[in-house]
């Protein structure tokens, strides 16, 4: 039965999904990546593909824009379609002197200016971290065709025109080394859901010294980071 969100069939979904914020990037990863790629879903024009990559099930979809958007597609994979591992991949503005444009940053944690963790109820505030061992087998996987992966803490921030982007700076002095915006909030569904996460973001920007990719180079230029989230992915079958 599917959701509001998702209109897959149970089975139509793979243990592993990747999972850019941009549908069509989902598209284009499936149609570019994996064999035989059967579309499960349409709903919002949040596009789902499950394919084979070197021979084993794995699917693609879209998760949107912020922690809301990621919250409510990766809850749904995680309680309605018996999904174990997501893998985000994204794109992220750096706040560190030692990560790039094109660097590939895994999110060893997220740090977060939303409310999201105020639905646990804890008491005091949470630390959301990726699953280790998918952590390492990425890292494992960038030095297999000679990158060395950014590993570290990010930020989820809730706000991309920030009216005042001062904060940066204290976020990048606590050792944060990019922003973005789905992160913590998958984090946080994979820790309540007892199930996999790993966040891999490719710099898009530099928030100090304003340097950007154009938008083309964000939806085609992530060969690299696919290739390492695809056998992320896989390994994790
Ligand atoms: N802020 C938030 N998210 C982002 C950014 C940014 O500067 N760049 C790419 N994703």
């Amino acid at each position: 039965m599917g959701t509001a969100h998702n209109e897959a069939k149970p089975g139509q979904i793979a243990k592993a999904v990747l999972m850019p914020g941009d549908p069509l990037r989902a598209k284009y990863i499936a149609e570019t990546y994996l064999e035989k790629p059967f579309q499960f879903n349409t709903v919002r024009n949040m596009f789902g593909y499950t394919g084979f990559y070197k021979g084993k099930q794995v699917s693609v979809m879209g998760g949107g824009m912020g922690m809301p958007s990621i919250g409510i597609y990766s809850y749904e994979l995680y309680h309605n379609y018996s999904v174990d591992l997501i893998i985000r991949i994204g794109s992220a503005g750096s706040i560190s002197e030692n990560v790039n444009l094109m660097d590939i940053v895994l999110a060893q944690g997220a740090c977060t200016d939303s409310n999201y963790a105020y639905q646990f109820g804890l008491p005091g505030s949470f630390a959301p971290i990726a699953d280790f061992q998918t952590l390492e087998q990425a890292a494992a996987e960038a030095r297999a065709i000679g990158i060395e992966p950014c590993v570290g803490n990010v930020v989820s921030s809730d706000v991309f025109y920030n009216e005042y982007p001062d904060v940066n700076q204290k976020w990048a002095d606590m050792g944060a080394l990019c922003i973005e915006m789905e992160t913590a909030a998958l984090y946080m569904n994979a820790a309540k859901a007892k199930k996999k996460a790993l966040a891999m973001l490719t710099i898009s920007d530099h928030l100090f010294k304003d340097e950007h990719l154009s938008a083309d180079d964000r939806r085609t230029s992530f060969s690299q980071m696919m290739e390492i989230a695809l056998n992320t992915a896989i390994s994790s079958i």
